[in-house]
């Protein structure tokens, strides 16, 4: 029998959690075959919650869950973790400066990244789900210098399954007919979906739709916007469809893209396609026996040039906020 992988998620008691929790230990995070332990990080008064949670998880009496641990120090939180889902933030309020958010959260990925630092498994890998994901992934990671660089990873997979859903919809295919969509840049509004190098039942996607008026005002504003459309729907941020990309983020991580396909990361940058070194970016990715690589020698046009630019330089302005915080 295999020894369990023991999972951290912070931020057990929010809604993510609640919608992330039951499928990690059904094993569709690792595996159908692979036990788990959870440790569930949460804050003083997220604990009784968190309990609550733990007693649903027992009652589903999941042949896979070896073990669940609640806690509110990320030194135990982080004991020999394999896999860190990194969930909850600081959530940005009323009349609150990006400043303001960016130390807030410092507060909070800062000492995380040091308990991981101090006590995770060598082979641990962190995916940071909580917003701003891509820069509090940075600051986690530079409070980490004995682990890896390329380990710590920020969600965009939601916005790659929205653009692929979205796609599939307008040309009338199935979303598994939908091949190499990426998404670049932050997790933010300025994100850019790109279909440029997609491919839409094996042909290239920018052709097959053969406009870049929809492109530009209904397919990308879409996109980057769809958390906003669903809070308006729902009264309630995405939940559901978050902890179904953070799944589906490790598990590609874990064991790899299909060949001939691609997934979008949030991952520090080499340089490549001019995203400056260290920014932690979204690019195209494969993956195979659980390491990245970013896929090399696309050819960017003016159209997605200027949108990688915006977004890249906003994840610049918040290195630099965070630097001046003293954060990194
Ligand atoms: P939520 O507010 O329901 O839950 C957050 C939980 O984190 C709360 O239970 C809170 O007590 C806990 N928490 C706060 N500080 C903590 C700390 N220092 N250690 C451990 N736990 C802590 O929020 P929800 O809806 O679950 O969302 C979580 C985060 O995910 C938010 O930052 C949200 O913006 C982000 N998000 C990111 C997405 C992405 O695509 N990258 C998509 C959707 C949400």
């Amino acid at each position: 029998t295999r020894t369990p992988v023991n999972v951290t998620v912070t931020g057990a008691a929010g809604q993510i959690g609640y919608a992330l929790l039951f499928r990690i230990a059904s094993g569709h995070l690792l595996g159908a075959d692979v036990p788990v332990k959870l440790r569930l990080l949460e804050i003083p008064q997220g604990l009784k919650a968190a309990e609550g949670t733990a007693m649903e998880l027992d009652d589903c009496a999941f042949p896979l869950l070896r073990g669940i641990e609640i806690t509110d120090d990320p030194n135990v939180a982080f004991d020999g973790a394999n896999v860190a889902l990194l969930v909850g933030a600081r959530p940005r309020t009323k009349g609150m400066e990006r400043g303001d958010l960016l130390e807030a959260n410092g507060g909070i990925f800062k000492p995380q990244g040091q308990a991981i630092n101090a006590h995770a498994a060598d082979d641990i890998k962190v995916l940071v789900v909580g917003n701003p994901a891509n820069t509090n992934a940075l600051i986690a990671q530079a409070a980490a210098p004995d682990v890896p660089a390329e380990r710590f990873t920020a969600m965009t997979r939601l916005d790659h399954n929205r653009a692929i859903s979205q796609l599939a919809k307008k040309t009338g295919v199935a979303v598994s007919e939908i091949r190499r969509l990426t998404i670049w840049g932050n997790h933010s509004a300025t994100q850019y979906p790109d279909v440029f190098h997609a491919e839409v039942a094996g042909k290239n996607a920018a052709e097959v739709l053969n406009d870049e008026a929809w492109l530009a005002d209904e397919f990308i504003p879409t996109v980057a916007k769809r958390g906003a459309a669903i809070i308006e729907a729902r009264g309630a941020s995405s939940a559901a469809s978050a902890a179904n990309a953070a799944i589906d983020h490790v598990h590609t991580w874990v064991n790899g893209t299909a060949d001939g396909d691609w997934t979008s990361m949030g991952i520090p940058s080499d340089g490549s396609y001019g995203v400056p070194e260290g920014l932690i970016s979204s690019f195209p990715v494969t993956v195979k026996n659980g390491a990245y690589e970013i896929v090399q020698g696309l050819e960017i046009n003016d159209f997605s040039r200027a949108r990688i630019d915006a977004s890249v330089k906003e994840l610049a302005e918040e290195r630099e906020a965070v630097r001046a915080l003293g954060l990194l």
